[in-house]
């Protein structure tokens, strides 16, 4: 993987989900091209990746949880950066809300930088995201809903992908290349609709830093990255089950 980063002029993002263990990602981190930066898939990741003193950055991978609004803010206030998958505008909105509760206060304004809130799309996994398989609009309203924002304690900061359903395209065991094949054009068609999305805003004036994309078997199959249509916004990579690969891989 962190060969694979390179060649792509990516950084290494990895969700830790598989290993959830601070030796293993200090082994990532010292030989493996990851830096201070993870997904997370619950809150209790993020709670002890936040305190085991290697990372700063830190993405919780599942759709927020509303009702966990104030661990989640605890998480924000012990690393510099907490983010948030997006992608609906009712969840944008109650999260406004309650940030700008009177309750909250003291709470927010102790955070290190505002959360940073991801627009979670969907290029063709569904199971969650906001669609951007043909139709980009829906998906460009909601950034503009998330720059344009009247609160002060969320910013964007990039678009996630995870093209979960590049497990699924494993015709035949005895035929790796032709699974090969199927995850990279699953890899492929994620990277331009992020890249698409990416342009389109730019050419609104919207400014996107990162696009985040990724899952073990697209980014093993060899795939190209759009590093180029990206132009000056960062490129990750946040594969996980690669570091001990579950039974899913096999
Ligand atoms: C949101 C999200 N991002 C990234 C990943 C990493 O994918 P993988 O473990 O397949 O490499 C996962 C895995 O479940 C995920 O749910």
């Amino acid at each position: 993987m962190r060969t694979i980063a390179e060649a792509s002029g990516a950084s290494l993002r990895p969700h830790v989900k598989t290993h959830k263990c601070r030796e293993l990602l200090h082994i990532q981190q010292e030989v493996g091209g990851a830096g201070p930066a993870i997904v997370v898939s619950t809150l209790r990741e993020a709670e002890f990746f936040a305190d085991a003193g290697i990372v700063d950055d830190i993405i919780l991978g599942v759709p927020l949880d509303m009702c966990k609004l104030g661990r989640s803010l605890d998480v924000a206030r012990r690393v510099r950066s907490f983010g948030l998958l997006i992608d609906s505008a009712e969840v944008l909105e109650s999260l406004e809300n309650a940030l700008d509760l009177p309750s909250q206060c003291a709470a927010v304004s102790s955070l290190i930088s505002p959360l940073q809130l991801w627009l979670e799309i969907d290029t063709g996994y569904h199971r969650c995201g906001i669609d951007v398989t043909t139709d980009l609009a829906p998906a460009v309203k909601l950034v503009q809903a998330i720059v344009h924002s009247g609160c002060k304690h969320i910013a964007f900061a990039g678009l996630y992908a995870h093209s979960g359903h590049s497990y699924n395209c494993c015709p035949s065991a005895r035929d790796p290349g032709a699974a090969r094949a199927a995850a990279a054009s699953i890899a492929g068609f994620e990277g331009d609709r992020a890249a698409a999305l990416a342009s389109e805003l730019k050419m609104l004036g919207v400014v996107v830093p990162c696009v985040s994309l990724g899952a073990t078997p697209s980014v093993s199959s060899g795939a190209m990255w759009p590093r180029a249509a990206l132009g000056g916004t960062r490129l990750e990579l946040h594969p996980g089950n690669y570091t001990l690969y579950d039974r899913q891989q096999v």
